[in-house]
């Protein structure tokens, strides 16, 4: 049903689902993420992985959250590598939707809604993410976020067996923030 999705910051208990979700969709991700470390698919990999996300959250250079339908996780969306410095109050997005819930518009919904965690509870007002030049649907979902490509790094990621281009995208999330202070 449109409308649906819900986001929530991510919790240890919600490893088990996630793994099952990643060994279900482990080939079809292949081609969009990196290679991940033995153990990564079983609920201890990932058990493993929120405690870090968890801990990066508490740091606050991560803002680690899964994407509810109906009361169930089907993804992840996460605002990374956040930079809060009053002169930058920035941050990096990120998603997957599992297979079986994909094309019904949860990815595009689930990142409107963090973009306002980021304008909101973290401040920021830029947000940036890195696409393959060929994954069209995450294109889809940023451009009906108001994301806007603004250039390519060449062989920046190692993704499915070779060095892959990155298409970067941008978008400004309006200058409510207080104007950084000048320092001395
Ligand atoms: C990219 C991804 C998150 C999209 O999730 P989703 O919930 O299906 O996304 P939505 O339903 O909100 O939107 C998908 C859009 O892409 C379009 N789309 C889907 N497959 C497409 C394709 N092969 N070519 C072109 N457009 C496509 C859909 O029609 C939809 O467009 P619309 O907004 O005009 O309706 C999901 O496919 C996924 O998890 N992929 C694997 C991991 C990944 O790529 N993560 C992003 C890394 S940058």
């Amino acid at each position: 049903m449109p409308g649906s999705t819900r986001i929530r910051l991510i919790e240890p208990a919600d490893a088990v689902r996630i793994a099952a979700h990643r060994t279900r969709d482990a080939e079809a991700l292949r081609r969009w993420e990196p290679e991940r470390p033995a153990g990564f698919l079983t609920p201890e990999g990932q058990a493993e992985r929120i405690e870090t996300l968890l801990a990066r959250y508490r740091a606050g250079s991560s803002w680690p959250g899964v994407v509810l339908a109906d009361g169930q996780v089907i993804g992840q969306v996460t605002v990374l590598d956040i930079r809060p410095e009053p002169h930058m109050r920035r941050g990096t997005v990120g998603y997957w939707i599992a297979g079986a819930a994909q094309n019904r518009g949860h990815a595009g919904r689930a990142l409107g809604l963090v973009l306002q965690v980021m304008t909101g509870e973290l401040g920021l007002r830029r947000a940036e993410a890195a696409t393959r030049l060929e994954n069209l649907a995450s294109h889809q979902v940023l451009r009906r976020n108001g994301f806007s490509p603004y250039g390519i790094a060449h062989s920046s990621i190692f993704i499915d067996g070779s060095w892959r281009d990155d298409l970067l995208w941008e978008r400004n999330l309006g200058d409510t923030a207080e104007p950084p202070r000048t320092s001395r």
